[in-house]
């Protein structure tokens, strides 16, 4: 049996309430999130998602989720943004995203936090500007949570260095 590997993962996130704990840019950027909602296309889900990157040079960037009647072919609303954002503003660094959903079916009752795919698509452009981006992550209540980081979301991450050999 290969020996036993212990590793130890902590995740430090903290919460602030919207608008009041936030600086202005974040206020806006998370305004950005909310309002861009209202553009997903989320006839299956019900669940509309609306994303805001914002970039180094000030620039807001916004996505919403995009589904299709073949629902792989669909897109969360982080890489609409986060890809227009890279396909806008080629190599400007993102300094905050900030994600908002609401559904016109359920309660949501928790933090919508991204899932996997846009983990690591938000990952791949942490390591590419070789500084962190904040996530701004909205609640209920006005809550939001906030983490420095998109590492800090998928630890053991698949990374570009594991194509090189
Ligand atoms: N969705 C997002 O846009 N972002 C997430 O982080 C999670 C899920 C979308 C995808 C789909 O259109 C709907 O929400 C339900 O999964």
């Amino acid at each position: 049996m290969p020996p036993i590997r212990a590793t130890d993962l902590s995740i430090t996130s903290f919460t602030a309430h919207y608008p009041e704990d936030l600086s202005q840019a974040e206020q806006e950027l998370m305004a950005a999130a909310r309002q861009s909602r209202e553009h997903a296309y989320a006839p299956y889900s019900k669940f509309h998602v609306g994303a805001a990157v914002l970039l180094e040079n000030g620039e807001i960037v916004s996505g919403s989720n995009q589904e299709n009647a073949a629902f792989p072919s669909g897109l969360c609303a982080e890489r609409v943004a986060v890809f227009q954002a890279g396909h806008l503003y080629p190599g400007v660094p993102i300094s905050a995203v900030a994600i908002s959903a609401y559904s016109t079916t359920v309660d949501i009752r928790e933090a919508l936090f991204p899932c996997g795919a846009c983990r690591q698509v938000m990952l791949e452009y942490e390591n590419l500007q070789k500084k962190p981006m904040r996530l701004l992550i909205d609640g209920p209540d006005d809550v939001i949570t906030i983490l420095e980081s998109a590492a800090a979301l998928l630890p053991f991450a698949f990374n570009g260095s594991f194509l090189k050999g």
